[in-house]
């Protein structure tokens, strides 16, 4: 889509949008990561400007991506910086979209010095829960009315397909809108083009054929609109 073709129909809005990865660091020189690219993310974030918001970008690592024209970019290398970023910028925001790939699980300990191999066997790695930001945005939501989406990359497995995956993360979640993405080869992440659901809080749910990230996020938009206070 043209940017000029869109519509300004978040003129006026202040809106979030968390994208990338984050790092769990482990020593001076490792970390815990995943492959998030940022693309999506940084897709709404642009298609949200052009569309005439006010829009904060709560960056974690990322491929090298321009920040979009007019985006207040914040940076949060790992899952508590990105907490307090997003706490921070959602105080008074519209909508926020977590697209961010947040780390579930963080070391214990963060060593000072680098870790040497040694001679024995490798210790064991041990690991402790992240917090959970968005869950946080929903139970403690700043401003009533804040439209709240979640984002969920799902495989199938022998409890269920990627829409039941979804529909369960959404009811547990409480966030206003998912979206859900099917992952595997060649899916979702390191890829232009995406696509999945989008579920409702309200019980909607429209599928999202494939086709650009960009595509992706005006539809995102789309069933954000209505729902702002
Ligand atoms: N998320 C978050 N904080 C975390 C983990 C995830 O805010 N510590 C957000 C993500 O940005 C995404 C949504 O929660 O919008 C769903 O992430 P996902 O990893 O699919 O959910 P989890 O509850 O971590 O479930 P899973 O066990 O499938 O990883
Ligand atoms: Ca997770």
């Amino acid at each position: 889509e043209r940017p000029d073709a869109l519509p300004r129909d978040l003129e006026g809005r202040h809106v979030v949008v968390s994208a990338g990865g984050t790092r769990e660091n482990l020593d001076p020189v490792r970390y815990l990561g995943n492959r998030s690219s940022g693309r999506q993310g940084y897709a709404l974030a642009r298609v949200a400007a052009q569309r005439g918001a006010r829009v904060t970008l709560v960056a974690g690592h990322t491929a090298d991506l321009a920040t979009p024209a007019g985006v207040d970019l914040v940076t949060a290398g790992s899952a508590a910086a990105m907490e307090t970023a997003v706490r921070e910028s959602a105080a008074g925001a519209d909508a926020v979209v977590m697209a961010a790939a947040v780390a579930d699980f963080r070391p214990v300990d963060l060593a000072t010095d680098k870790i040497k191999r040694g001679g024995d066997e490798p210790a064991p790695l041990r690991l402790v829960q992240n917090p959970d930001i968005l869950a946080g945005l929903v139970r403690d939501t700043p401003r009533p009315g804040q439209v709240i989406v979640g984002f969920a990359a799902e495989t199938g497995d022998a409890e269920g397909d990627v829409l039941h995956h979804g529909r369960a993360k959404l009811t547990r979640k409480g966030c206003d809108l998912l979206v859900v993405n099917a992952v595997g080869e060649g899916k979702a992440f390191e890829t232009p083009d995406n696509a999945g659901w989008l579920l409702a809080r309200d019980g909607g749910e429209e599928e999202l054929p494939m086709g650009s990230k960009a595509l992706l996020a005006s539809r995102i938009w789309d069933a954000v609109t209505p729902r702002l206070a």
